[in-house]
């Protein structure tokens, strides 16, 4: 077989995605038994109970397909977000819905505009179709820079990712940064809002995609309960779409998507509004505590909206690896001058900031 031959070209110049370490493989090489995994911006404390308890109910259950419509949780979503089930699409992982998207709209001569650093996974769904990837770089602060965006689209540009907050810095833009922006996107390009960590943000200026959602406009807005909700492992995330684009992702999207567990826990997940908020806030108290110490120890950091910080340094290989021997995960960016660290429980901050201390003692300025 001549592989090369058969394999879409466009896959050459691709990289699959590399999740970040697991606690199990840190073990064996820190020799530590507790390791604190802040790689992937999970939550530390699991599905809320009313969750748990429905998907330890539904197991025996399993023997039939999920509900390939997703009906009960679609209209819970409804309901929740004040908006019409017709226009939410539920998805396994928002990752599903970032490529299906993709896939309903890029053609090989089209262009897709996003900022970057921002999350991998708008690179790779526009290279899977052969489209070209347009990165618009951060600007002073590690923001997206709305203006320069504005700037890179073409009338070749169809579709434009923003990530808000975005993945790994943690910034937000602004409503009224917003505002200006909206007005001067051209009407024919899409634009998917990105809003893993809506649940995280405190601000008082963070633009609520779905304040700026209409059934006639051009605006999906995407989330998932893979973060505050703590059901990465389940699967499930969900989108706010226009009908027309609901119809085309119906088309494009398996057969039963999301699993029935998944459906389940994150239908209940949505009964605990009191838990989401205690995360909210702990994690907030936990990240004005980690600036308390890095601040401390000279360490650079961008104030983030969300359940990870982004850490300056100039030795980020260094800073990583000795940070795996104290038995913290967090995740790295190849040549990026900086390292984003994950806020867990209160001891995995504690064990942060110790695993910080003997970094700097070891390796003087980061
Ligand atoms: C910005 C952003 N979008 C989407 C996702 C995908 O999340 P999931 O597929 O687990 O819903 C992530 C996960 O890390 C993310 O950081």
């Amino acid at each position: 077989m001549d592989w090369d031959a058969l394999i879409r070209p466009e896959l050459a110049p691709m990289v699959a995605y590399a999740p970040g370490l697991r606690a199990s493989q840190v073990r064996e090489r820190s020799g530590r038994d507790r390791i604190h995994k802040l790689s992937s911006n999970e939550n530390p404390y699991g599905p809320v109970p009313a969750a748990l308890e429905a998907m330890q109910a539904v197991l025996p259950r399993l023997n039939v397909y999920s509900d390939g419509a997703a009906a009960a949780l679609r209209r819970r979503l409804g309901e929740h977000l004040g908006v019409d089930p017709a226009y939410v699409v539920v998805s396994n992982g928002s990752n599903e819905l970032l490529r299906i998207i993709a896939q309903c709209v890029l053609d090989p001569e089209d262009e897709c505009v996003f900022p970057w650093p921002s999350f991998v996974v708008y690179p790779m769904v526009t290279q899977l179709m052969g489209a070209t990837a347009v990165r618009v770089p951060l600007a002073e602060g590690d923001v997206h820079d709305l203006d320069a965006m504005l700037a890179a689209i073409t009338e070749r540009t169809k579709l434009l990712f923003l990530c808000n907050p975005n993945n790994p810095t943690g910034t937000i833009y602004t409503k009224s940064a917003f505002d200006a922006f909206l007005a001067q996107v051209p009407e024919d390009v899409l634009i998917v809002i990105d809003e893993a960590y809506f649940e995280y943000v405190c601000s008082d200026e963070y633009p609520n995609g779905l304040d700026y959602f209409s059934a006639d406009g051009r605006i999906v807005v995407l989330r998932t309960f893979s973060k505050i909700y703590s059901l990465a492992g389940a699967r499930v995330g969900y989108g706010v779409m226009p009908p027309a684009l609901v119809d085309a992702v119906g088309k494009v999207r398996e057969p039963f998507n999301v699993n029935t567990v998944g459906q389940i826990g994150a239908y209940y997940s949505l009964s605990d509004g009191a838990e989401v908020e205690r995360r909210r806030r702990e994690n907030q108290e936990q990240k004005t505590y980690l600036y308390s110490c890095f601040d401390r120890l000279g360490i650079s950091y961008v104030p983030s909206e969300t359940n990870f910080v982004w850490v300056h340094t100039k030795k980020p290989v260094e800073v990583f690896e000795a940070l795996l021997s104290e038995g913290v995960i967090i995740r790295d960016f190849g040549a990026a001058s900086a390292l984003r660290v994950g806020i867990g429980s209160p001891e995995d901050t504690d064990a942060t900031v110790a695993a910080f201390e003997a970094v700097v003692a070891k390796l003087g300025s980061l």
